[in-house]
């Protein structure tokens, strides 16, 4: 390695700079590292190595300034040249439509082009550069007057101290003379988890969201803060700027010429359908995108004729805020309560005032377990903050401490099942806490209801309430007493009207004659799902041969482990078990071996089958579909109805995506076939 000091110092300074630059820009803003995380860190310490022993050499805008300054003393102001404005806010399509005829009105034209965006939940932030070097960063403060946390910024890994002189692709020919360029920092999701649980671990203050977190760990007066926690930067609009641009988005294009990073979502949209299918795609999409968002901003294209739109107070005319519903919210618990599954496991639930979250109303909250309940200490009279992501269960994400009521008791977890009195057990491993009472009620309702659920039996008419009833009433003692309800008995229930009874028993009488795997799986057999019960079935066709199965053979069936198979042993030993079932099928109920069934899930349609699937062969599949009335081709094309996609599915699959083919993997091929199998 050459020596530190010396002639060839300064030019090995400037080299490792340029290296380095250009890795940060391909690790933060292209996401397509070059080198490890290692080589980076070398290529670092020696810089930090040549530059230590040449302080002379040293600038402020070099990679190693990245990594915190001297902590200041308080933020200095930082009067923006052009006011940061908000933007004012729409919730509905409705409201969307309005905002999209008033600027067609103001403009006199029919359609406008529009740039959409993900609005990112941050802190948004101006950058200034001049002649390409990052000289100053704020906050956006009250819109006039920001704060100054440019050593802060510096440490961020995607904010490039220099700018790049613009290639070919785009409107820029060269760095602009000056540049304001404003943008959001944030924290990927991922990220923040993790943050909070080293805090949590570290008896630290969690941060409440993505947002705060970022915001937090921006406005530090140490930068090494900063510097330590995993922030992001994205940019989306500019302030004042040497160069003009005619539309938003060439700002965007120059923006990312210049090496900033522009979300890659940002697209331009012809009119407002454009907008409104780009607004579901988003909000289809939030769960599964890495960092927060709370909507969509929606931008005229047009620089002139945003000037011609100008502004009312604080906000621009010609953009405006879809904000797509909350994902997390505050309430208040009201009770906390525990529920008891249908193995008997027992979980606290919390009762809350009823709260929109994420479009829905959630009046209830999981707690999972004991353990979990016991983490988060959640106590009646507290207000927590639920969160709700996509079609997850809604879950107490954390108490607001701040606003614990005086007096407010930790929840104590029953040792005994509240339904039966039974004692509550934890197996050795195990997170739940299960009720032991062979003829807890609670047991047997949750048990009559999978049942009849549609996954199942699919027993219309079989709701919660009425099993409730029938339980309570000793009319149904196990699912094969549904078989042998009368008429009578139903009309002495509650709110139970001629007709209904009815309905259900048909709907009782109908379900004789389902399928083997639907059967299989209305058991509630530990361990046994819709998948399992589906390879049962067909390993079996039978379910007396099932219930003589030894655990030897039952280990030959695909995806049945020791465990499993003593599971399965285990229930059909149980002389509770033996005579429901002997009842079951002496009430008439025939489950059917799956070949038999008429009007199977694939009739008439033609399925082309394309890398491997994971719990069958080829054969095993091939023979599946045609069971169920399909027929398997070669090649795709636009007759094809189904593409099934194994692992390392290749151009039939492509093919299939070109064409609109539906496809299918493994869980959903194995769902239609569990469905009408
Ligand atoms: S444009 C006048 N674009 O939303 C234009 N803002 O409610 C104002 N934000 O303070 C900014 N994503 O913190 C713009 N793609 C985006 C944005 C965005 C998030 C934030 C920003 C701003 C706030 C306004």
């Amino acid at each position: 390695m050459p020596p530190v000091t010396g002639p060839g110092a300064a030019e090995e300074i400037d080299r490792l700079r340029r290296e380095i630059r250009e890795h940060d820009r391909r690790y933060y803003v292209l996401d397509a590292p070059t080198v490890s995380d290692a080589e980076y860190d070398r290529l670092m310490r020696r810089l930090e190595a040549l530059e230590t022993a040449n302080p002379a050499l040293r600038t402020p805008d070099s990679p190693t300034q990245r990594v915190g300054g001297a902590p200041s003393e308080r933020f200095a102001r930082v009067v923006h040249h052009q006011p940061m404005l908000s933007l004012s806010n729409v919730f509905s399509a409705e409201e969307l439509a309005e905002f999209d005829e008033r600027i067609r009105k103001l403009l006199g034209k029919d359609e406008i082009d529009y740039v959409c965006e993900p609005k990112l939940d941050g802190l948004a932030i101006e950058l200034v550069y001049e002649r390409g070097r990052f000289v100053q960063g704020s906050t956006r403060g009250d819109g006039e007057v920001g704060e100054d946390v440019t050593p802060n910024l510096r440490t961020l890994r995607s904010l490039p101290l220099r700018l790049q002189a613009p290639g070919s692709d785009g409107p820029l020919r060269e760095i602009p003379e000056r540049l304001e360029v404003r943008g959001e920092v944030v924290m990927l999701k991922r990220e923040f988890a993790k943050l909070n649980a080293r805090r949590e671990q570290e008896g630290e203050p969690v941060f409440a969201n993505p947002r705060n977190a970022a915001a937090g760990s921006l406005r530090q007066l140490d930068s090494k803060v900063t510097a330590s926690r995993p922030l992001d930067l994205f940019l989306y609009e500019t302030g004042e700027a040497s160069v003009p641009f005619e539309t938003h988005w060439d700002k965007l294009r120059a923006l990312r010429q210049l090496g900033l990073r522009v979300s890659s979502r940002c697209r331009r949209c012809r009119g407002l359908g454009a907008v409104r299918a780009y607004v579901e795609e988003l909000a289809a999409a939030r769960d599964g995108e890495p960092f927060e968002l709370d909507g969509v901003v929606v931008k005229v294209d047009s620089e002139d004729e945003r000037r011609r739109l100008g502004r009312v107070a604080k906000a621009p005319r010609w953009a405006v805020a879809y904000k797509l519903p909350p994902e997390e919210e505050t309430t208040l618990v009201l009770e906390i309560g525990v529920n008891v599954g249908r193995t008997g496991a027992l979980t606290p639930v919390a009762k809350l005032r009823p709260v929109r979250v994420g479009g829905v109303t959630v009046s209830n909250a999981s707690l999972h377990n004991e353990g979990e309940l016991r983490r988060k200490d959640v106590r009646v009279g507290d207000t927590v903050r639920v969160r709700r992501a996509g079609d997850v269960i809604p879950e107490i994400a954390g108490v607001v401490l701040e606003r614990r009521p005086s007096g407010a008791e930790p929840y104590v977890f029953p040792n005994r099942c509240p339904v039966c009195g039974s004692h509550a057990e934890k197996a050795e491993g195990e997170a739940v806490a299960r009720c032991v009472g062979l003829a807890c009620p609670a047991k047997l309702e949750r048990a009559i209801q999978h049942f009849g659920s549609r996954r199942a039996m699919d027993i219309h008419g079989l709701g919660e309430a009425l099993v409730a009833q029938l339980v309570g009433q000793r009319l149904v003692r196990g699912p094969a007493d549904l078989y042998t309800l009368r008429r009578d008995q139903l009309l002495g229930l509650e709110r139970m009207a001629e007709k209904s009874a009815d309905n259900l028993l048909e709907a009782i009488d109908g379900s004789r004659g389902t399928t083997l795997a639907r059967f299989l799986n209305a058991l509630g057999i530990p361990g046994v799902g819709e998948t399992t019960a589906l390879l049962l079935s067909r390993a079996f066709g039978d379910v007396r041969a099932l219930a003589a199965a030894g655990e030897e053979e039952l280990l030959r069936v695909r995806d049945v482990g020791p465990e499993l198979a003593r599971s399965i042993r285990a229930f059909f030993d149980e002389p509770q078990n033996q005579s429901q079932l002997e009842r079951l099928l002496e009430a008439g109920v025939r489950p059917a071996p799956e070949a038999a069934v008429a009007g199977g899930a694939f009739e008439g349609k033609t399925l082309v089958l394309t890398g491997s699937l994971p719990s069958m062969t080829r054969d095993e599949a091939k023979a599946e579909i045609e069971r169920q009335g399909g027929r398997v081709a070669g090649s795709v094309s636009r007759k094809t109805d189904f593409v099934v996609a194994g692992d390392e599915a290749g151009s039939k699959l492509e093919k299939a995506r070109a064409l609109g083919v539906a496809i299918l993997d493994e869980a959903a091929f194995l769902a239609r076939l569990g469905g009408k199998a």
